[in-house]
């Protein structure tokens, strides 16, 4: 079945309450655990706190001898790369999102955008009127 690549992001009414947190374990579960195709796109901008997360776990595994070999063993026992993560911003977010199908390889299962903590940054909600 061909199916689409889906787009998911989490909201809330309030800021702060752990959609970053959410997104990165979900994507992680999905990827690592359940042998899903995943990407994330963080539409946090300027903060980008994925994007950081992600530079300082590669630093580490370069660095660090214990999760050098941590990432090792991951990587022989799933034969897998860490999924994508693409610095964005709302505006941006879903042409980012095209591009990155069309650039990949193998099928993407499900693209997470972060969203910023704020719903009154610009791109978030389109208003028709
Ligand atoms: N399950 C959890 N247990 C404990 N602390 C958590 C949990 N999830 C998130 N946090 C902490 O709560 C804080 C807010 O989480 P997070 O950054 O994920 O929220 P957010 O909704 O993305 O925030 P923002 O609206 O600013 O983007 C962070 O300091 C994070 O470390
Ligand atoms: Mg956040």
């Amino acid at each position: 079945m061909n199916q689409e690549t889906l787009f998911i992001a989490f909201s809330t009414q309030k800021g702060g309450v752990g959609k970053t947190a959410f997104t990165v374990l979900l994507s992680s579960y999905l990827h690592y655990q359940q042998g899903k195709s995943i990407a994330v796109i963080d539409c946090d901008f300027p903060q980008h706190s994925i994007m950081e997360m992600r530079k300082r776990d590669q630093e580490l595994v370069i660095t660090d001898p214990y999760y050098k070999r941590m990432a090792y063993h991951q990587f022989k026992e799933i034969s897998k790369k860490a999924y994508p993560v693409v610095a964005s911003n709302p505006v941006d977010a879903i042409a980012d999102a095209q591009k990155l199908i069309e650039d990949s390889e193998g099928k993407i299962d499900i693209i997470f955008f972060d969203l910023p903590g704020t719903m009154n940054s610009k791109g978030v909600v389109l208003v028709y009127l």
